[in-house]
């Protein structure tokens, strides 16, 4: 596993934008075709921001919404199968407990549905389409080790 260092990015600050933008637009918009008016929305303002940096260099994206939803997962294609995304969904899943969410639960592109199954999440519903490639919502309970010893 490649030593990975995982920071909370700052939407308001312009340089973490650029960073943040610049790996999903290589990412979702190049790499998978992901329309350009898409791929931005009003929860990027509100969400809690993750950036993966290896060698001094960013290599990787998430964003956790308050409602528990986590997305835009996104690693540089060079730097997949490194463990980079568990680091990155590891530390999604420490910062949800610390808010104290009960669960969380993302829209998983159905080619990744093993990535999370392998971190303890389970499908909900059924597959659907958006922006052209079917998805399916993912959950996983969290626990709180310390309230449940209360
Ligand atoms: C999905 C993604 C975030 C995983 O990141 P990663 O750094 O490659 O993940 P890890 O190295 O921690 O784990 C990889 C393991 O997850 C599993 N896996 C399942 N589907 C996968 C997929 N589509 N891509 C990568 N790994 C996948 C495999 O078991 C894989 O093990 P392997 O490396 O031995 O093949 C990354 O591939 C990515 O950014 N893909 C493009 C964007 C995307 O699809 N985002 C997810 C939207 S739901």
């Amino acid at each position: 596993m490649i030593q990975t260092e995982i920071r909370i990015a700052d939407w308001s600050n312009a340089d973490d934008r650029i960073t943040l933008g610049m790996i999903r637009e290589r990412v979702f918009i190049e790499e998978q075709q992901v329309p350009f008016a898409l791929e931005w929305d009003e929860f990027d303002n509100s969400s809690m921001h993750f950036l993966a940096i290896v060698d001094n260099q960013y290599v990787a994206t998430a964003r956790l919404k308050h409602d528990g939803q986590f997305g835009r997962m996104a690693v540089l294609a060079e730097f997949r199968h490194q463990g980079i995304g568990s680091a990155l969904l590891r530390c999604i899943v420490q910062q949800a407990q610390q808010r104290q969410l009960d669960q969380l639960y993302c829209h998983a592109q159905v080619s990744a549905l093993d990535f999370y199954c392998q971190h303890g999440f389970v499908a909900y519903g059924n597959e659907f389409d958006d922006a052209g490639i079917a998805h399916q919502t993912m959950q996983r309970t969290l626990d709180f080790p310390a309230r449940n010893r209360a």
